[in-house]
């Protein structure tokens, strides 16, 4: 395990911001984590765990050590009746899983084919996309405790997993290492093709018989006519949530706003598209310097090319107050602000 010193980072997180770690190490087992842990030159150094880097915005250098997760393998845990368990280590790129599992006909992560970032990073803020969480087809997880130097286990009741929240984002933020993630998958395929536009997409696509491939294709085709591409662009997907308000406050906006798209949920309260909130107030296709809100997505921020991160954490602060002060709602974000 090689320890570097005033790493850069640029390469590290796909806003492609230009700042550097004070210390930086890559690890690839349980033994090089509990190594670096008890290592007598960090105890007291600050820790930042990192998977692809797609849902960070570094505002300043990190003046501690950053642990890059790199944990590799897949396995197939147990059989039982048409579930089939598979374990996925931290390290392993989400998307590769994504297909592995298509290759194994095992269905449930289809819907969140082509999100960036890696396995060990999907609890944090429990991934969706097109309908489907992990929560879904979550099973279990270990994870390394940073302090007490142990491997803990936790079941799905211990995640307190919600809408791009865990309990490793809150609670416990900082204090834990993924290692390794459990899914429960089906070996007959449970579709969900209802979400937005899945079903027009295979249409298009003149897919005949539906199969989780297709599903994943479809996903994949209206993702990327969405979704700038951060290798292209810099950007880390949505960088606000989607806000939630209650019936009331929906009720009064709806009357001044009959055209806002909303998603009613269980407990009543209303979910409203953070993206269109934007768009409303005129942010859509805007450049700001090195900048701006993306032409085809209004929620994604995105970097022309020598952003810094002050710089774009600006911008989404303009962004939210003009929402609040428009609409009187707080767009709150989802990216890791370090
Ligand atoms: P990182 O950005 O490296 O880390 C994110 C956070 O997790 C950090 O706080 C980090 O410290 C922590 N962390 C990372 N790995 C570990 C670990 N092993 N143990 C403990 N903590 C860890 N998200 C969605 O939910 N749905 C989408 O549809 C979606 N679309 C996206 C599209 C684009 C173009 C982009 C750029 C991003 C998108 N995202 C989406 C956000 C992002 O891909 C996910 O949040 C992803 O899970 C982040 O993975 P990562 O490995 O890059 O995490
Ligand atoms: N909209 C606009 N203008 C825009 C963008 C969106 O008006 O510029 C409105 C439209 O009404 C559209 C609706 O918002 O129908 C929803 O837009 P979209 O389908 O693009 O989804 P989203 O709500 O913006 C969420 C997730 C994405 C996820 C998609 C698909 C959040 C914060 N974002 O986006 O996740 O891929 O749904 O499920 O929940 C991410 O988390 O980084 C991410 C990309």
């Amino acid at each position: 395990m090689i320890i570097y010193d005033d790493y850069s980072l640029k390469s590290l997180n796909t806003f492609h911001i230009d700042v550097t770690c004070r210390h930086y190490t890559e690890v690839k087992s349980v033994d090089d984590i509990a190594e670096i842990l008890s290592h007598p030159g960090f105890e007291d150094t600050d820790k930042l765990i990192l998977g692809g880097g797609s849902n960070i915005l570094f505002t300043k250098n990190y003046d501690g050590i950053i642990i890059k997760n790199s944990i590799p393998g897949i396995e197939i845990i147990k059989e039982i009746d048409d579930n089939v368990y598979v374990k996925a280590s931290a390290g392993v790129v989400w998307h590769q899983f994504v297909l592995w599992c298509i290759a194994h006909n095992l269905s449930g992560l289809e819907n969140l084919s082509l999100i960036p970032g890696q396995v060990g990073a999907a609890p944090m803020q429990n991934i969706g996309a097109y309908g489907v969480e992990i929560k879904d087809v979550f099973e279990s997880l270990s994870a390394y405790h940073i302090t007490e130097k142990a491997i803990h286990h936790f079941q799905l009741n211990d995640c307190a997993f919600g809408y791009r929240e865990s309990v490793f984002k809150n609670k416990f933020r900082n204090q834990y290492i993924i290692l390794d993630v459990t899914f429960r998958l089906n070996k007959t395929p449970v579709f969900h093709v209802n979400y937005g536009d899945i079903r027009n997409t295979l249409e298009q696509m003149m897919i005949q018989e539906l199969s989780i491939k297709a599903v994943s294709d479809a996903v994949i085709s209206i993702r990327s006519s969405k979704l700038p591409d951060p290798a292209v662009l810099g950007n880390a997907g949505s960088f606000f949530k989607n806000p939630v308000i209650s019936k009331h406050q929906f009720d009064q906006l709806i009357t001044v706003y009959p055209l806002m798209p909303n998603y009613p949920q269980q407990q009543g309260d209303v979910k409203i598209p953070a993206g269109w909130l934007i768009e409303q107030c005129g942010w859509k296709g805007k450049v700001v310097g090195n900048t701006g809100s993306h032409k085809s997505q209004a929620l994604v921020l995105v970097n022309y090319g020598n952003a810094t991160g002050p710089e774009i954490y600006r911008l989404a602060l303009d962004i939210q107050q003009s929402v609040k002060e428009k609409f009187g709602i707080l767009i709150e974000p989802e990216v890791n602000l370090v």
